[in-house]
């Protein structure tokens, strides 16, 4: 079979995967569908824990739900994760945000940029030394582009003393295709 390069999701795994460790404790910071939830809950296992947050109560019972039996060390919250810094203690290996709209719910409900930008300023301060915070943006739907232009405004903008930046994502596929930004703290 072919291979092809990873999508923005697929790449934001491939990065959460190769930093965090079993007994960790990490953040979904937008439960949605609870696909980034199951995949967070594999990589601390059950000594771990995971923060979870989404505005909508939808989000949160299908998160659940997906989860199913793997419900150890989860903990989850129909709240915004610009509240993130009320709920996590210490510092955290990981923070993943899949910004947008819940696929298959109110596509009125989305994330916006005041709010992802005050969550992301708590998430980068949460993060131990090596660990990151990953951002899939979604610039194809009206207001996701804006904040997208945010995201990337902000996270360029941090000192690379302290953290690393990157962002991957097709360059030539149709229709604004979404993106990752990652974020390593250094010191
Ligand atoms: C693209 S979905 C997330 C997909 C999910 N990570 C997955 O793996 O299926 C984006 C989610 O962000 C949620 N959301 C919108 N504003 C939010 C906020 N301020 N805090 C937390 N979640 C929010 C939406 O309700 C929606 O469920």
């Amino acid at each position: 079979m072919s291979k092809r390069f990873l999508r923005a999701t697929g790449m934001a795994h491939q990065i959460v995967r190769d930093r965090v460790e079993r007994g960790d404790t990490v953040v979904d910071a937008t439960l949605g569908g609870g696909a980034d939830l199951v995949f967070l809950s594999g990589c601390v296992g059950a000594d771990g824990k995971v923060v979870g947050f989404d505005v909508q109560t939808e989000a949160v019972e299908r998160s659940r739900a997906r989860l199913g039996e793997e419900y150890h060390g989860v903990e989850l919250h129909a709240l915004g994760h610009e509240r993130m810094a009320e709920f996590v203690d210490g510092e955290v290996a990981a923070v993943m945000f899949n910004l947008g709209y819940l696929p298959g719910g109110d596509k009125s409900v989305i994330t916006r940029a005041e709010t992802t930008l005050a969550a992301l300023e708590v998430a980068t301060g949460l993060l131990r030394p090596g660990g990151v915070v990953t951002v899939v943006c979604y610039p194809g739907h009206a207001g996701g582009d804006d904040e997208a232009e945010a995201v990337s405004d902000w996270a360029a903008k941090l000192p690379q003393e302290q953290f690393g930046v990157v962002r991957y994502g097709f360059m030539n596929q149709r229709n604004a295709p979404p993106f990752l930004i990652a974020i390593e703290r250094r010191a």
